[in-house]
């Protein structure tokens, strides 16, 4: 008798494991079925992943025994942390640490970890480039996920660490979009010069979850990055140019702008952009789009990604 093999997911009510846990029940051949982690298994989010057909269970990243709870009995997770809900990359190693406590208590055998690069390994505190943030970091929010990687790995779990891309949805939801300048023109605002940026529909990291753990044992002690496409800001504003059949020109600031533009987590992303800029071929070779697209054979470009989403860019 085939036996499925249960994933939990956390953040399954956000971007990337909503993603994991659609893939999963839209493909009930693949031998996997899913439960839903939340922190609020009656919210309006937690009740359509319900009706969709998930089990949603309640559980808390702050508080390891709701994880043990939740991980029990299952065969593999897909583990998140939400910096931006908290900016403090001390909750995200704490969260971290117990995810894979709770991983290893219930003899997970896969464990993905949504990462990114600790950007220290290149860009040592030492280094003047850019501002040290929070008195240990260079891109907190990449950095403490990097930094966490050990928590799964030291345990000797079955991890799988996924390296994601800028999500092409933060156009709509993040404040990213094209903004009008005082010239009236609209205007991509990013501070990534000639360099190509790796991007990918929010939508499409939980479908390469997906492969990944429809692979398994190919994956397992791996380090896996994804993107959908490799995309300079000129690429991205002529596609958006195309796609909205309105003017979008791209507006290339200096990493210090972007750092001093103000809004909160400012100087991070700042920060961010500056590390994708200046290690650019490191940072795109981390990003296959072979392997990507083989994890995940829908995988979207930018211009098929804005068909189905370019009504939703607000167009300030
Ligand atoms: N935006 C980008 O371009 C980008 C690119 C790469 C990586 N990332 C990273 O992606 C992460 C966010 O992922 P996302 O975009 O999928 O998130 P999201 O859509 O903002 O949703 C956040 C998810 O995290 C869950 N969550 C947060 N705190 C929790 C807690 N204490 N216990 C249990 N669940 C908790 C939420 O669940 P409930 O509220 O239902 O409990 C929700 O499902 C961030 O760390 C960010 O750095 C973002």
């Amino acid at each position: 008798m085939n036996k499925s093999r249960l994933i939990a997911v956390v953040g399954a009510t956000g971007a990337q494991g909503g993603g994991l846990v659609r893939a999963i029940v839209k493909e009930p051949g693949s031998g996997l079925t899913v439960r839903a982690l939340t922190r609020d298994p009656r919210s309006e989010k937690a009740r359509i992943l319900s009706q969709f057909g998930a089990e949603v269970v309640d559980a808390d990243l702050d508080n390891v025994e709701s994880l043990k709870r939740a991980f029990a009995g299952c065969y593999g997770a897909f583990c998140l942390t939400n910096f931006w809900e908290h900016h403090s990359p001390d909750k995200e190693l704490a969260q971290a640490k117990a995810m894979a406590q709770a991983a290893r208590q219930a003899g997970l055998q896969h464990v993905i970890w949504s990462t990114l690069e600790d950007t220290r390994r290149w860009v040592p505190l030492t280094d003047s480039r850019m501002p040290t943030l929070m008195g240990n970091y260079k891109v907190p929010h990449f950095d403490a996920k990097g930094q966490a990687d050990a928590e799964f790995t030291e345990l000797g779990l079955p991890t799988t660490l996924l390296l994601t891309s800028f999500y092409w949805d933060n156009l709509i939801s993040f404040g990213m979009g094209p903004k009008k300048g005082p010239d009236g023109q609209l205007a991509l605002t990013l501070p990534m010069g000639d360099k190509n940026l790796p991007g990918i529909a929010a939508d499409d990291i939980g479908k390469c979850a997906l492969g990944v753990f429809k692979k398994g044992p190919d994956f397992i002690g791996k380090t896996v990055g994804i993107a959908g496409e490799h995309l300079t800001g000129h690429e991205m504003a002529a596609a958006l140019t195309k796609a909205l059949g309105k003017t979008v020109r791209y507006n290339a600031v200096s990493f210090e702008a972007y750092r001093n533009f103000g809004f909160p987590g400012a100087d991070d992303l700042g920060n961010m952009f500056q590390f994708k800029h200046d290690f650019n071929d490191v940072f795109c070779a981390a990003r296959s789009l072979t392997v990507s697209r083989s994890l995940n054979p829908a995988l979207q470009t930018f211009e098929q990604w804005l068909t189905q989403n370019k009504s939703r860019i607000p167009l300030e």
